[in-house]
This record gives C-alpha cells, sequence and structure tokens, in this order.
C-alpha cells in the first residue's frame, strides 16, 4: 500500500525483512545498551556484520546508553542501506507511563537524523510491537500519524517505507493508514 502526500513525499507499507531493503537508511529496534538483541536487532547486526557492533560500543562509550526515544546513526556495514540508525522505542507498561510520546519520539528523532544527514529514503520496522509488547494497532496509529506529519514537512527525506514481518502486522498497518487518510481527506474539506 503506497500513500503520496500533497508535497510528492511518499509513505510505503510492505511485508518483508527489513535488511533486504535498499533505502538510504534502516531503523533498528534497538535497545538501550546498542549492544544488539534479538528480532530487528539481531537482523540488523547479522546482516551488517560487527563493524555496526564496533561503532555502537564507541557511541555508548562516549555518551553513555540511549534513552528510549531517542536515536542514534551508524554506517550499514555489509547491509544495502548506507547508514542505520537505531533507536530505543518504549516498553509497553499499559499505556500510563509516557509510552505513546516516547513512541512518536523514537519515529520523530530517528526521521531528524536522516534530514541532518540529507537522506531521501528510510524503512522502519514496527518498533517496539515485538519484545517490548506495545499493542500492534496502537503503536501504528502513533507511527504512521508521525511520520506523515514529518513527510509533510520540507526536509530531505521524501519517502518512509515501514517493512512488517508478517501479514498480521501489515494488515493493522494498512487498515491503520486507511483511517488516517480517510480522516484526513475528510478534515481537508
Ligand atoms: N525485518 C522487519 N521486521 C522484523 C524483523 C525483520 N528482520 N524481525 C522482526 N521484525 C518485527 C517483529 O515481528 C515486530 O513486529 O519487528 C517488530 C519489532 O519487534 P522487535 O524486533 O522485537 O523489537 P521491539 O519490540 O522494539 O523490542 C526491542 O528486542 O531485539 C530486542 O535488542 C532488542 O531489546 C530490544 C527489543
Amino acid at each position: 500500500m503506497e500513500v503520496v502526500i500533497s508535497n510528492g513525499s511518499r509513505l510505503l507499507l510492505v511485508q518483508g525483512d527489513i535488511t533486504e531493503q535498499t533505502t538510504g537508511a534502516l531503523v533498528n529496534a534497538a535497545n538501550s545498551s546498542l549492544m544488539g538483541g534479538g528480532g530487528v536487532d539481531g537482523a540488523i547486526h547479522r546482516a551488517g556484520g560487527p563493524v555496526i557492533l564496533e561503532e555502537c560500543r564507541q557511541i555508548v562509550s562516549r555518551q553513555g546508553r540511549l534513552p528510549a526515544g531517542k536515536a542514534v546513526i551508524t554506517g550499514g556495514g555489509n547491509l544495502k542501506a548506507r547508514y542505520v540508525i537505531h533507536t530505543v522505542g518504549p516498553v509497553w507498561r499499559g499505556g500510563q507511563a509516557g509510552e505513546p510520546e516516547l513512541l512518536a519520539s523514537a519515529y520523530r528523532e530517528s526521521l531528524h537524523l536522516a534530514a541532518v544527514r540529507g537522506i531521501e529514503s528510510v524503512s522502519f520496522p514496527s518498533i517496539s510491537t515485538g519484545a517490548y509488547g506495545y499493542p500492534t494497532g496502537q503503536a501504528a496509529v502513533i507511527a504512521l500519524r508521525t511520520v506523515l506529519d514529518l513527510l509533510a514537512q520540507r526536509s530531505s527525506v521524501r519517502e518512509v517505507t515501514f517493512v512488517l514481518f508478517d501479514a498480521r502486522t501489515l494488515h493493522i498497518y494498512q487498515d491503520a493508514l486507511k483511517e488516517l487518510t480517510a480522516l484526513e481527506e475528510r478534515t481537508a474539506g
């Protein structure tokens, strides 16, 4: 599914493995240690090779652990993507511990780092909806609304792709995107 917004920027939803993407930057759903893990984190480090972990180690030694909602950028190692943006989503604790704001911040900070580097295309996984337990339907609305708002602003990022690992997650994001764009059409009058 693809949405083209007023300034020509595009948002795409695809099913697949994010490590296969050829976009300018992949976003990794990391943890605060930046020392790798399972899920997307494991896949990106496996496919990208040890050079990414080494860069992460240097970042942590310089600035300490990465708080939830923040992001850092490294090279892409053996990946087709030139960069990896590592961000930490919130662990779901029932929704009253600032999770929605932290999740939106993870997307916002990641796109900000891409724009600062003049990167034109970015691929995101469904941050926090795996090991971190964020309900996918709620996460999808936050992710898509945050990205649509930022794509509408002037920046080098012209295309964002959500790479969803399974059909269930893809369908949830598709439904959320239809809702959000229908809503915008109605409010646009
Ligand atoms: N490509 C795209 N999406 C993937 C891939 C992949 N190769 N592997 C897993 N996913 C999906 C999951 O199915 C889920 O929908 O990414 C989404 C996020 O799941 P996680 O990777 O578990 O990320 P998250 O929920 O943010 O938890 C982060 O898990 O791997 C550890 O080190 C990581 O501690 C951190 C935590």
